[in-house]
């Protein structure tokens, strides 16, 4: 059997998304993720023990916008809550694992008082991918050793994006760069 590589999932994604953005199609992407990040030859070039500490653009489409990245990080991190913007983000775990909260954010409560509630809590072990909707707000939770690739709709960088302060209850909005 033929190994599924970088190329060809890069090449579903675009098929993928010329046939559908919505949520059948991150679907489809998912479930490709999850079978890239079981093929040996892959997890080794960009996920092995040579890989160097940073967050690595593996592909950012020209046509389509969509960036996939391989988070590479030498310690363990918890990240604030936060979103993605307009776009959608699919995480997909290559070594150890990462613990996922979904918040929801109580209805009524301004940016001047956020008030975040547990939704969903799971844990991505390696070959695992999870799909976040736009405006979906999430913490990361991983301990070191622990790698993942990162596919987003777009490039996060050049959409305003927000995160939020769980002990001042305080939104900010990071701009595009
Ligand atoms: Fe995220």
């Amino acid at each position: 059997m033929t190994a599924y590589s970088l190329l060809t999932f890069i090449e579903d994604c675009r098929a993928t998304l010329h046939d559908s953005g919505g949520p059948d199609g991150r679907e489809r992407i998912r479930t490709n993720l999850e079978k890239l990040l079981n093929e040996p030859a892959f997890l080794q070039e960009h996920c092995g023990a040579d890989a160097q500490p940073g967050i690595h653009k593996l592909h950012h489409d020209s046509e389509l916008g969509f960036v996939v990245l391989a988070h590479i990080y030498a310690h363990g991190k918890v990240s604030p809550p936060h979103d993605h913007g307009d776009s959608w983000a699919i995480y997909g775990q290559a070594t150890v694992f990462t613990d996922m909260t979904v918040w929801e954010r109580r209805a009524g409560t301004s940016d001047g008082h956020v008030e975040l509630d547990v939704k969903q809590k799971f844990r991505l072990d390696p070959g695992m991918a999870a799909i976040f909707e736009p405006g979906d707000i999430h913490t990361i939770d991983f301990p070191a050793g622990a790698r993942f690739i990162r596919v987003t709709g777009t490039d996060l960088s050049r959409i305003p994006t927000r995160r939020y302060d769980l002990d001042q209850h305080r939104v900010t909005t990071n701009l595009p760069t």
